[in-house]
């Protein structure tokens, strides 16, 4: 009776209590799978790919051990869009938050999560995150809360390029003098899913080339996840792009979307025909299914900011009873010209934070200034910002700074500006970049203002656009311009109600200016997220109050200084 009694009594107080741990045990392999009808390895966890999608609740802790079964390669995973409060060892972005998990090693992430939102986790070494080392973390509202709009179901739509050649390959490529660049992805994934050689559309074709029907069965790993839903109901659409170069665009054919949530924050509701997702952003739209219930229509990714030359991603929204089968009777919907810049911007643009987000600091207390280019570097093409190409170190930045091992990377502060004389419109001069690692110290609780100044590349009349993601903050995104940033700018920002984000696009020949309070003592990566372009130089690397931290968990650090400075504590 007692017994009975005692379990009733812990149970009925545990919502009190109101989070819990969730404990995964992973395993991530190297596998066989065909996510676009051709076969070849992929990064899998637990034998899944793409890897599974986990969900929490506020206030959660997570515990995620991971066993890397990789045989000869290092690994370590990133929760994208987590700030890590507390944990900034556990952030997995190698070689700055930790050392790369060696084969048949487990290392346990342990962290907090604490807002609701869509976020998702990718692998952060190397080019890794291209073979597929990516899946959702999603954070529900907390028990009994709110969302600030209802829906009566929910999908969660991951969106990837995919190359037929591995990372080990590209990365190769990409390292030899002289480079061999990648080239376009082979196809866009939905979910790991996409179809290269032949198309759900029947009569599909680009202007080159056209495509034979697919046949699926249904069990094909690349037969598309099927979204069923019911007439006349709302549906909130998830969306989280880990493309590698790609940024894409989504559509579903007849159904306007209505944007609610970016990167784990509220947003000012709008509603658009298509959005675009850059590489590290997320989105969650509300579409409802007010459309004929005979049919079934078109879900489509294609790709906006680089030449479109592969078809659209696509699968289908089923509207039940129709048959899965039953295709849409026009042709999959045309997505925005992919150097229809102007419709970009002016997508980004309209994103708002709902109102009662919390509101910028009036005043910065510092501004850095980062020029994005490309550039040779001893003879090796690099990206580069303010003419650093970054070299990550032996030692992760972390434990180094943490315990003053200073000759662990270069020391001095990397350049806060670029050279005033810069013409941003010519043609990049090629020469005179440099390879650094050294790091922005940010004095804790200080708001720093970034401004992404982009530029042309080495190409003539070229200038790319860079998604960029902060670790270990969410940023306010106060403005975007054409041309140079100038002290003038700042006037203009807008403190009233800057979208919060972690991700933010810098478009061609423009800058984009992010405000964040650095708040979160650790070392944080900022960087491209376009996958190549980071493991090719571009990024920084701040360091916020790291001597606020406790003693770090050794289990991250055996190696390169730490590893030393470890065994020296051993043996005294
Ligand atoms: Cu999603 Cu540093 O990356
Ligand atoms: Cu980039």
């Amino acid at each position: 009776m007692m017994w009975i009694h005692c379990f009733l009594f812990l149970s009925a107080i545990k919502p009190l209590f109101g989070s819990q741990e969730r404990h995964f045990k992973w395993e991530v392999e190297y596998m066989f799978w065909a996510p676009d009808c051709i076969e070849r390895p992929v990064l899998a966890i637990n034998g899944q790919f793409p890897a599974p999608t986990i969900r929490a609740r506020p206030g959660d802790t997570m515990v995620i051990e991971l066993t890397n079964k990789l045989q000869t390669d290092g690994v370590v995973i990133h929760w994208h869009g987590i700030r890590q409060h507390g944990t900034p060892w556990a952030d997995g972005a190698s070689l700055v938050t930790q050392c790369p998990i060696k084969p048949g090693e487990t290392f346990v992430y342990r962290f907090k999560v604490n807002k609701p939102g869509t976020y998702a986790y990718h692998g952060h070494y190397g080019l890794q995150r291209t073979d597929g080392l990516y899946g959702f973390l999603i954070v529900d509202v907390a028990d009994g809360e709110k969302e600030p709009f209802r829906y009566d179901g929910e999908f969660s739509l991951l969106l990837s390029d995919w190359w037929h050649r591995t990372a080990h390959e590209q990365q190769i490529m990409l390292s030899v003098k002289p480079f061999r660049w990648v080239g376009d992805a082979q196809s866009l994934l939905i979910n790991g899913r996409g179809q290269y050689n032949c198309t759900l559309a029947p009569g599909y074709a680009t202007s080159n080339s056209s495509y034979p029907p697919c046949n699926f069965k249904g069990h094909e790993q690349c037969a598309p996840t099927i979204l069923n839903v019911l007439p006349n109901k709302t549906y909130r659409i998830r969306v989280f792009s880990t493309t590698g170069l790609g940024s894409e665009n989504f559509m579903i054919a007849n159904h306007t979307m209505t944007v609610v949530e970016a990167d784990g924050n509220y947003v000012e509701p709008f509603t658009v025909d298509n959005l675009d997702v850059n590489t590290g952003e997320s989105y969650s739209v509300l579409i409802t299914t007010n459309q004929k219930p005979n049919e079934n229509y078109w879900v489509s990714v294609g790709v906006i900011a680089r030449p479109f030359i592969i078809p659209p991603g696509l699968t289908i929204l089923n509207y039940l009873p129709n048959s899965p089968r039953k295709l849409p009777t026009s042709q999959p919907p045309r997505h925005p010209n992919w150097d229809d810049l102007q419709h970009n911007k002016n997508f980004t643009k309209s994103i708002f934070a709902l109102k009662g987000t919390p509101k910028p600091p009036r005043k910065a207390h510092r501004r850095i200034v980062l020029l994005n280019t490309v550039n040779f570097v001893d003879g090796y093409i690099k990206w580069s910002v303010n003419n650093v190409s970054l070299v990550l170190p032996g030692t992760p930045y972390l434990g180094a700074i943490k315990y003053g091992i200073k000759e662990a990377f270069d020391q001095r502060p990397p350049p806060e500006n670029f050279a005033s004389d810069y013409d941003i419109m010519k043609q990049a001069p090629n020469q005179n970049a440099t390879f650094g690692n050294g790091v922005y110290v940010l004095d804790f609780n200080t708001t720093v203002d970034l401004i992404l100044q982009n530029a042309n590349t080495m190409d003539p009349n070229v200038s790319g656009s860079h998604p960029w993601h902060l670790h270990g903050h969410d940023f306010w995104v106060v403005g975007y311009g054409e041309g140079k940033f100038s002290d003038k700018e700042v006037k203009k920002f807008n403190l009233k109600n800057p979208p919060l984000r972690n991700t933010a696009v810098v478009f061609s020949y423009g800058w984009t200016a992010l405000r964040f309070v650095a708040d979160n003592p650790g070392v944080w990566a900022f960087h491209c997220h376009l996958e190549h372009h980071l493991l090719m130089g571009m990024g920084v690397v701040f360091s916020v109050g790291v001597d606020r931290l406790p003693e770090l968990p050794p289990e991250g650090l055996a190696c390169g200084l730490t590893a030393e400075l470890l065994m020296r504590r051993n043996h005294t």
